[in-house]
Protein backbone atom coordinates (compact mmCIF):
# COMPACT_ATOMS: atom_id res chain seq x y z
CA UNK A 1 0.00 0.00 0.00
CA UNK A 2 1.21 3.40 -0.55
CA UNK A 3 -0.52 5.25 2.41
CA UNK A 4 -2.55 7.94 2.78
CA UNK A 5 -1.98 10.24 -0.05
CA UNK A 6 -5.26 12.10 -0.18
CA UNK A 7 -4.61 13.61 3.32
CA UNK A 8 -1.24 15.37 1.47
CA UNK A 9 -1.39 18.89 0.75
CA UNK A 10 1.60 21.20 -1.40
CA UNK A 11 2.19 24.51 -0.11
CA UNK A 12 4.77 27.06 -0.15
CA UNK A 13 7.13 28.54 2.40
CA UNK A 14 6.80 32.03 0.39
CA UNK A 15 5.84 33.63 -2.28
CA UNK A 16 9.10 33.24 -4.14
CA UNK A 17 8.46 29.11 -4.15
CA UNK A 18 5.11 28.74 -4.69
CA UNK A 19 5.29 28.47 -8.63
CA UNK A 20 7.81 25.85 -8.10
CA UNK A 21 5.35 24.38 -5.37
CA UNK A 22 2.45 24.02 -7.93
CA UNK A 23 4.30 23.27 -10.35
CA UNK A 24 5.30 19.64 -7.38
CA UNK A 25 1.38 19.86 -7.03
CA UNK A 26 0.23 19.23 -10.17
CA UNK A 27 2.65 16.58 -11.26
CA UNK A 28 1.80 14.59 -7.97
CA UNK A 29 -1.86 15.54 -8.43
CA UNK A 30 -2.68 17.00 -5.21
CA UNK A 31 -3.87 19.92 -3.85
CA UNK A 32 -1.77 23.39 -3.53
CA UNK A 33 -2.43 25.84 -0.58
CA UNK A 34 -0.24 28.82 0.29
CA UNK A 35 -1.70 28.63 4.07
CA UNK A 36 -2.83 25.16 4.84
CA UNK A 37 -4.57 25.02 8.09
CA UNK A 38 -6.21 21.56 8.49
CA UNK A 39 -4.11 19.49 10.48
CA UNK A 40 -2.18 16.92 8.27
CA UNK A 41 0.65 16.12 5.97
CA UNK A 42 2.08 18.57 4.38
CA UNK A 43 4.84 18.70 1.07
CA UNK A 44 6.81 22.09 1.72
CA UNK A 45 8.90 23.45 -0.53
CA UNK A 46 11.33 25.76 1.21
CA UNK A 47 14.05 27.91 0.37
CA UNK A 48 16.33 24.81 -0.49
CA UNK A 49 14.49 21.84 -0.29
CA UNK A 50 11.54 19.82 -0.37
CA UNK A 51 10.18 18.67 3.00
CA UNK A 52 7.18 16.55 4.38
CA UNK A 53 5.97 18.41 7.07
CA UNK A 54 2.86 17.80 9.66
CA UNK A 55 0.75 20.55 10.94
CA UNK A 56 -0.62 20.67 13.82
CA UNK A 57 0.29 20.52 17.66
CA UNK A 58 3.39 18.19 18.99
CA UNK A 59 4.30 17.83 15.68
CA UNK A 60 7.60 16.48 14.88
CA UNK A 61 10.51 17.90 12.95
CA UNK A 62 10.63 17.61 8.86
CA UNK A 63 11.47 14.65 6.54
CA UNK A 64 13.52 15.23 3.71
CA UNK A 65 16.90 13.63 2.33
CA UNK A 66 19.76 15.09 2.87
CA UNK A 67 22.89 13.41 1.18
CA UNK A 68 25.18 16.11 2.22
CA UNK A 69 25.03 17.07 5.80
CA UNK A 70 23.48 15.53 8.94
CA UNK A 71 23.12 11.57 9.40
CA UNK A 72 24.24 10.46 5.94
CA UNK A 73 26.92 13.31 5.66
CA UNK A 74 28.08 11.85 9.03
CA UNK A 75 28.29 8.34 8.32
CA UNK A 76 30.10 9.12 4.40
CA UNK A 77 32.75 10.39 6.25
CA UNK A 78 33.09 8.05 9.51
CA UNK A 79 30.89 5.06 8.34
CA UNK A 80 33.54 2.48 7.04
CA UNK A 81 33.68 0.74 4.29
CA UNK A 82 33.13 -2.98 3.14
CA UNK A 83 33.46 -3.77 6.75
CA UNK A 84 29.80 -2.72 7.06
CA UNK A 85 27.45 -5.14 8.10
CA UNK A 86 25.23 -3.87 4.92
CA UNK A 87 28.54 -4.88 2.84
CA UNK A 88 29.17 -7.81 3.74
CA UNK A 89 25.70 -8.88 3.34
CA UNK A 90 25.00 -7.85 -0.44
CA UNK A 91 28.24 -9.28 -0.89
CA UNK A 92 30.81 -6.20 -1.76
CA UNK A 93 34.40 -7.70 -2.23
CA UNK A 94 37.07 -5.50 -3.30
CA UNK A 95 37.84 -6.62 -6.70
CA UNK A 96 33.88 -7.57 -7.39
CA UNK A 97 31.09 -4.78 -7.10
CA UNK A 98 27.74 -5.76 -7.20
CA UNK A 99 25.15 -4.23 -9.27
CA UNK A 100 22.22 -3.48 -7.06
CA UNK A 101 18.03 -2.88 -7.47
CA UNK A 102 16.79 -1.19 -4.09
CA UNK A 103 13.33 -2.44 -4.71
CA UNK A 104 12.15 -0.15 -1.26
CA UNK A 105 14.10 3.25 -2.10
CA UNK A 106 12.31 5.04 0.78
CA UNK A 107 14.99 8.03 1.69
CA UNK A 108 17.60 6.30 -0.08
CA UNK A 109 19.90 5.97 2.16
CA UNK A 110 21.08 2.36 2.26
CA UNK A 111 20.89 3.03 -1.32
CA UNK A 112 23.64 5.81 -0.48
CA UNK A 113 25.43 3.76 1.72
CA UNK A 114 26.25 0.81 -1.39
CA UNK A 115 26.40 3.25 -4.09
CA UNK A 116 29.66 5.00 -1.68
CA UNK A 117 30.78 1.36 -1.52
CA UNK A 118 30.76 1.47 -5.11
CA UNK A 119 27.69 0.16 -6.35
CA UNK A 120 25.51 0.46 -9.53
CA UNK A 121 22.23 1.12 -7.65
CA UNK A 122 18.74 1.34 -9.86
CA UNK A 123 16.25 2.45 -6.97
CA UNK A 124 12.32 1.74 -6.89
CA UNK A 125 9.50 3.57 -5.40
CA UNK A 126 6.20 3.27 -5.66
CA UNK A 127 5.10 6.43 -3.59
CA UNK A 128 5.26 9.39 -5.61
CA UNK A 129 5.72 11.70 -2.74
CA UNK A 130 8.47 10.11 -1.29
CA UNK A 131 10.08 9.49 -5.07
CA UNK A 132 9.79 13.15 -5.83
CA UNK A 133 11.53 14.22 -1.98
CA UNK A 134 14.17 11.66 -3.04
CA UNK A 135 14.79 13.39 -6.32
CA UNK A 136 15.02 17.06 -4.57
CA UNK A 137 17.48 15.49 -2.22
CA UNK A 138 19.85 13.71 -5.33
CA UNK A 139 19.18 17.33 -7.60
CA UNK A 140 20.82 19.22 -4.26
CA UNK A 141 23.61 16.24 -3.90
CA UNK A 142 24.33 16.36 -7.64
CA UNK A 143 25.71 20.13 -6.63
CA UNK A 144 28.10 19.27 -4.17
CA UNK A 145 31.51 18.94 -5.16
CA UNK A 146 32.35 15.78 -3.10
CA UNK A 147 28.97 13.66 -3.02
CA UNK A 148 28.29 14.60 -6.68
CA UNK A 149 30.49 11.15 -7.88
CA UNK A 150 28.12 8.74 -5.63
CA UNK A 151 24.78 10.14 -6.63
CA UNK A 152 25.89 9.78 -10.17
CA UNK A 153 25.78 6.20 -9.42
CA UNK A 154 22.25 6.36 -8.39
CA UNK A 155 19.04 6.95 -10.03
CA UNK A 156 15.65 6.77 -9.58
CA UNK A 157 12.14 5.27 -11.39
CA UNK A 158 8.73 5.72 -9.89
CA UNK A 159 7.08 2.42 -9.97
CA UNK A 160 5.53 -0.91 -7.86
CA UNK A 161 8.96 -3.25 -7.46
CA UNK A 162 7.20 -6.27 -7.71
CA UNK A 163 6.02 -5.14 -11.62
CA UNK A 164 9.45 -3.37 -12.23
CA UNK A 165 11.16 -6.97 -11.11
CA UNK A 166 8.87 -8.69 -13.19
CA UNK A 167 9.57 -7.10 -16.38
CA UNK A 168 12.99 -7.11 -16.19
CA UNK A 169 14.83 -8.18 -19.64
CA UNK A 170 17.50 -11.06 -18.70
CA UNK A 171 20.37 -7.95 -19.53
CA UNK A 172 18.79 -5.67 -16.95
CA UNK A 173 19.11 -8.20 -14.07
CA UNK A 174 20.91 -7.35 -11.20
CA UNK A 175 23.11 -9.55 -9.01
CA UNK A 176 21.19 -8.02 -5.91
CA UNK A 177 18.09 -7.20 -4.64
CA UNK A 178 17.63 -5.05 -1.74
CA UNK A 179 14.85 -4.90 0.22
CA UNK A 180 13.76 -2.96 3.43
CA UNK A 181 9.83 -3.10 3.45
CA UNK A 182 8.42 -0.85 6.09
CA UNK A 183 7.41 -3.76 8.77
CA UNK A 184 4.22 -4.27 9.79
CA UNK A 185 4.74 -4.16 13.83
CA UNK A 186 7.86 -1.88 13.96
CA UNK A 187 6.56 -0.20 16.69
CA UNK A 188 7.09 3.05 18.32
CA UNK A 189 10.76 2.15 20.09
CA UNK A 190 12.05 0.57 16.87
CA UNK A 191 11.57 3.49 15.64
CA UNK A 192 13.46 5.93 17.32
CA UNK A 193 12.54 9.09 15.89
CA UNK A 194 9.29 10.91 15.49
CA UNK A 195 10.12 11.72 12.03
CA UNK A 196 10.27 8.50 11.20
CA UNK A 197 6.09 8.33 11.99
CA UNK A 198 5.80 10.34 10.04
CA UNK A 199 7.30 8.92 7.04
CA UNK A 200 5.13 5.96 7.79
CA UNK A 201 2.20 7.86 8.78
CA UNK A 202 3.02 8.81 4.27
CA UNK A 203 3.38 4.95 3.29
CA UNK A 204 1.77 3.32 5.84
CA UNK A 205 2.91 -0.48 6.32
CA UNK A 206 4.19 -2.45 3.28
CA UNK A 207 1.82 -5.54 4.04
CA UNK A 208 2.80 -7.44 0.52
CA UNK A 209 6.71 -7.64 1.28
CA UNK A 210 6.07 -11.51 0.84
CA UNK A 211 5.15 -10.77 -2.69
CA UNK A 212 8.35 -8.69 -3.13
CA UNK A 213 10.50 -11.49 -1.54
CA UNK A 214 9.31 -13.80 -4.35
CA UNK A 215 9.42 -11.23 -7.26
CA UNK A 216 13.13 -10.39 -5.92
CA UNK A 217 13.78 -13.96 -5.80
CA UNK A 218 13.06 -14.34 -9.86
CA UNK A 219 15.28 -11.35 -10.66
CA UNK A 220 18.23 -11.22 -8.60
CA UNK A 221 21.08 -13.07 -10.45
CA UNK A 222 23.32 -13.96 -6.79
CA UNK A 223 21.70 -12.36 -3.97
CA UNK A 224 18.25 -11.16 -2.36
CA UNK A 225 18.93 -9.29 0.63
CA UNK A 226 16.43 -8.25 3.12
CA UNK A 227 16.95 -5.59 5.92
CA UNK A 228 14.73 -6.33 8.90
CA UNK A 229 14.39 -5.17 12.41
CA UNK A 230 16.93 -7.23 14.32
CA UNK A 231 14.05 -9.32 16.52
CA UNK A 232 11.56 -9.03 13.67
CA UNK A 233 10.52 -12.19 11.67
CA UNK A 234 12.01 -13.23 8.40
CA UNK A 235 9.55 -12.38 5.39
CA UNK A 236 7.01 -15.07 4.55
CA UNK A 237 8.75 -17.11 1.89
CA UNK A 238 12.06 -19.23 1.73
CA UNK A 239 14.62 -20.01 4.70
CA UNK A 240 17.57 -17.29 4.13
CA UNK A 241 20.85 -18.91 3.39
CA UNK A 242 22.74 -16.31 6.03
CA UNK A 243 21.81 -13.98 8.15
CA UNK A 244 23.95 -10.75 9.51
CA UNK A 245 23.15 -9.32 12.97
CA UNK A 246 24.08 -6.08 14.01
CA UNK A 247 22.82 -4.24 17.08
CA UNK A 248 19.52 -3.16 16.20
CA UNK A 249 19.15 -4.31 12.58
CA UNK A 250 19.53 -8.05 10.59
CA UNK A 251 20.19 -8.79 7.07
CA UNK A 252 18.33 -12.16 5.63
CA UNK A 253 20.38 -12.85 3.00
CA UNK A 254 18.52 -15.51 0.20
CA UNK A 255 21.48 -16.97 -2.23
CA UNK A 256 20.47 -17.83 -5.64
CA UNK A 257 21.99 -21.60 -7.07
CA UNK A 258 22.93 -21.11 -10.38
C1 LIG B 1 11.35 1.30 5.22
S1 LIG B 1 11.27 2.28 3.77
C2 LIG B 1 12.85 2.05 3.02
C3 LIG B 1 13.94 2.88 3.61
C4 LIG B 1 15.21 2.87 2.77
N1 LIG B 1 15.84 1.57 2.80
C5 LIG B 1 16.17 3.93 3.20
O1 LIG B 1 17.33 3.61 3.49
O2 LIG B 1 15.79 5.12 3.23
C6 LIG B 1 10.27 1.36 2.67
C7 LIG B 1 9.98 2.11 1.36
O3 LIG B 1 9.73 1.15 0.35
C8 LIG B 1 8.64 1.54 -0.43
N2 LIG B 1 8.06 0.29 -0.98
C9 LIG B 1 7.55 -0.74 -0.28
N3 LIG B 1 7.13 -1.73 -1.10
C10 LIG B 1 7.41 -1.30 -2.37
C11 LIG B 1 7.23 -1.88 -3.66
N4 LIG B 1 6.65 -3.06 -3.81
N5 LIG B 1 7.64 -1.17 -4.72
C12 LIG B 1 8.23 0.05 -4.57
N6 LIG B 1 8.41 0.65 -3.38
C13 LIG B 1 8.02 -0.01 -2.29
C14 LIG B 1 7.73 2.28 0.54
O4 LIG B 1 6.87 3.18 -0.16
C15 LIG B 1 8.74 3.00 1.41
O5 LIG B 1 9.08 4.27 0.89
Amino acid sequence: MVGNLNNVIVTAVDDSRVSGAQAIAERLVLPFAAEPNESGLVLRLAAERLELVQIGPDAPGPVYVDFIEGAMGHRRRFGGGRGQLVAKAVGVKKDKIPTVIDATAGLGRDAFVLAKLGCQVQMIERSPVVAELLSDGMRRAEKDDEVREIVARMSLVVADACRYLAELGEAERPDVVYVDPMHPERTKAAMVKKEMQLFRALVGADEDDATLLQAALNAARKRVVVKRPRKSEAIPGPKPSLVYEGKSTRFDVYLISA
